[in-house]
């Protein structure tokens, strides 16, 4: 199937793990996509990893997406380079864990200015782009946490709640211009992000998950691949729980 064919889409966080899979599977439906990370040599080796399967289809853009100027001249430049933009992805996060007793000010920064202030940054590069686009999609990518909170999480809790009140806010002003704002939560993904926590952790989670497994990246671009498709045209300011039922 070819949903995006003649479509541009934006990702970012797409170095490696969610962000990756969403690029490649956009790209694999036909779609142009910048690929955007905070690193060069990881949006480049991603981009490079896709285009190895979808020729043409991936460019490779380095941008701190908490860096508001850097975000403005970033969607100026993918404008001038790849055309329109029609699918915005917020994907790039970070976490910085800890309880609030020893969470340090720059931790509650770091996570704030990357999973929060990054989709202000990002919208406000590319909402004139998408006001004219056809099909006009933001997908940003919540998580289960900004739900149901988590101790030793509060940073990354609040950013992602932020997050989904962002999403229905935007889109509530954007509905009058046809452009869709929604969420996808994830609950628990084998990626980089996960990898990094203690066996013990991972397996309480697991006894909270009941369809018994963790998720994978591609669990998540299909719920994103559906969203950014037509077919979701009449559905806005949602938030979708991927969670293997962990938030039901
Ligand atoms: N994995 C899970 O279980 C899970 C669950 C719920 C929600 N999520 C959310 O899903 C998203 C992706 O998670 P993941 O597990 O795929 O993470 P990951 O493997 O750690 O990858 C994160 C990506 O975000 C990029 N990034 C981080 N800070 C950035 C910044 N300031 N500017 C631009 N790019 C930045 C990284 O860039 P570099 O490659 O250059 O470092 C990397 O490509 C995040 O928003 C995360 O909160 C994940």
């Amino acid at each position: 199937m070819q949903r995006f064919a003649n479509k541009t889409a934006v990702v970012t966080g797409a170095g490696r793990g969610i962000g990756q899979e969403i690029a490649k599977a956009l790209a694999a439906e036909g779609a142009k996509v910048a690929v955007v990370s905070r690193s060069e040599s990881s949006c480049g080796k991603a981009a490079e990893e896709i285009n190895a399967l979808y020729p043409g289809s991936a460019t490779a853009y380095a941008v701190d997406v908490a860096d508001h100027a850097a975000v403005q001249e970033l969607a100026k430049k993918i404008g001038d380079e790849l055309g329109t933009v029609n699918i915005l992805v917020n994907n790039a996060g970070v976490t910085r864990d800890g309880l609030l007793m020893r969470m340090k000010e720059e931790d509650w920064d770091t996570v704030l200015d990357t999973n929060l202030k990054g989709a202000f940054n990002t919208v406000k590069g590319f909402m004139r782009v998408l006001m004219k686009a056809e099909d006009p999609r933001i997908i940003n990518i919540a998580s289960v946490i900004g739900l149901i909170g988590n101790a030793g999480q509060a940073n990354y809790s609040a950013s992602k709640a932020g997050l989904i009140g962002y999403t229905k806010a935007v889109a509530r002003e954007l509905s009058g211009r046809k452009v869709t704002c929604n969420a996808v939560a994830p609950g628990f993904i084998t990626t980089d992000m996960t990898d990094e926590l203690p066996e013990a952790v991972r397996a309480e989670v697991l006894k909270k998950i009941p369809l018994g497994d963790f998720g994978k990246t591609d669990d998540i671009s299909a719920a994103v691949l559906f969203l950014a498709s037509p077919a979701a045209r009449y559905i806005t300011g949602q938030v979708l729980a991927v969670d293997g039922g962990m938030t039901m």
